[in-house]
């Protein structure tokens, strides 16, 4: 079975960055990994994406429940054609930006939508393919706002983080600051829900400081170690660096392809 790491956070908690880093700190090690991003990946995903976050309507809205059902439908459509078949490879990586736990933090929490009724929505479109990991970059939102600001305007180098958003976009980040509480708190609860299964990182941390967490808590996975003793490229080697205390993880054999 696959590893399936997803990254949750609000508005400018930096996890688009640290996905990035993941993906490609993989890759350069030789791991097979698949990037997925949501809404987008499928065809009809990436429709959906334009439509919620493009405003092609000018300034009519979506309803509340219309928008878990776009998310729902984007949700669907990935995990019945790309997510369900990856998650039973042995061997892969599978690093999502945003999965179903966004849906439960923005239209359950956010929203204001009856959390039972997100969750049968969830249980229907994830057939119950769910994360190994949960990394949630944790912001206080009024800091990471101003974070997205200076994305937006330019001055601060967001790095490849992917975002879509030019200004006029800014269906979530223009909520008021009630809803981005909201959001965040409702993500806390689920984390404390199921404390196996998440990872809370300080998003306001310095990059390097918590992409190296990140690091840590993957290579200390089970089943990452599993299999990357088990892969063929036999002269895997997992390396404590004890200088730093951080964990190394070389690989050396052929770099397979996407
Ligand atoms: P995106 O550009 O991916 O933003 P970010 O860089 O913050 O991930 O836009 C996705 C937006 O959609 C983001 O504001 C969160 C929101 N969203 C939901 O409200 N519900 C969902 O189920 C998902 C996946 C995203």
């Amino acid at each position: 079975m696959a590893l399936f790491i997803s990254f949750e956070g609000g508005e400018g908690s930096g996890k688009s960055t640290q996905a990035g880093r993941l993906v490609r700190t993989l890759e350069d090690r030789g791991v097979p990994t698949h990037f997925i991003h949501e809404p987008g990946t499928t065809k009809l995903g990436l429709h959906i994406r334009e439509l919620i976050k493009g405003r092609p309507w000018g300034k009519d809205t979506i309803s509340h429940e219309a928008e878990l059902f776009l998310f729902s439908a984007a949700r669907a459509d990935l995990v019945s054609k790309v997510l369900s078949k990856q998650v039973e490879e042995p061997r892969l990586v599978i690093v999502a930006d945003r999965y179903v736990d966004s849906t439960v933090a923005y239209q359950g929490y956010g929203r204001r939508l009856p959390l039972d009724l997100v969750d049968s929505a969830n249980r229907l479109a994830t057939r119950g393919v769910m994360p190994d990991l949960t990394l949630l970059l944790d912001c206080p939102p009024a800091d990471a706002l101003e974070r997205v600001g200076k994305v937006q305007s330019g001055l601060f180098d967001g790095g490849e983080s992917g975002r879509m958003d030019d200004a006029g976009t800014r269906r979530f980040e223009d909520e008021p600051l009630a809803f981005h509480r909201r959001v965040r708190s409702g993500y806390l609860k689920l984390a404390a829900l199921e404390p196996e299964r998440w990872l809370v990182l300080d998003g306001m941390n310095e990059e390097d400081k918590v992409f190296d967490s990140i690091w840590q808590a993957v290579t200390r996975m089970e089943k990452f170690r599993a299999m990357v003793e088990d892969s063929d490229a036999s002269d895997a080697i997992l390396t404590q660096d004890e200088e730093s205390e951080r964990t190394l993880f070389s690989l050396s054999g052929n770099r397979p392809g996407r």
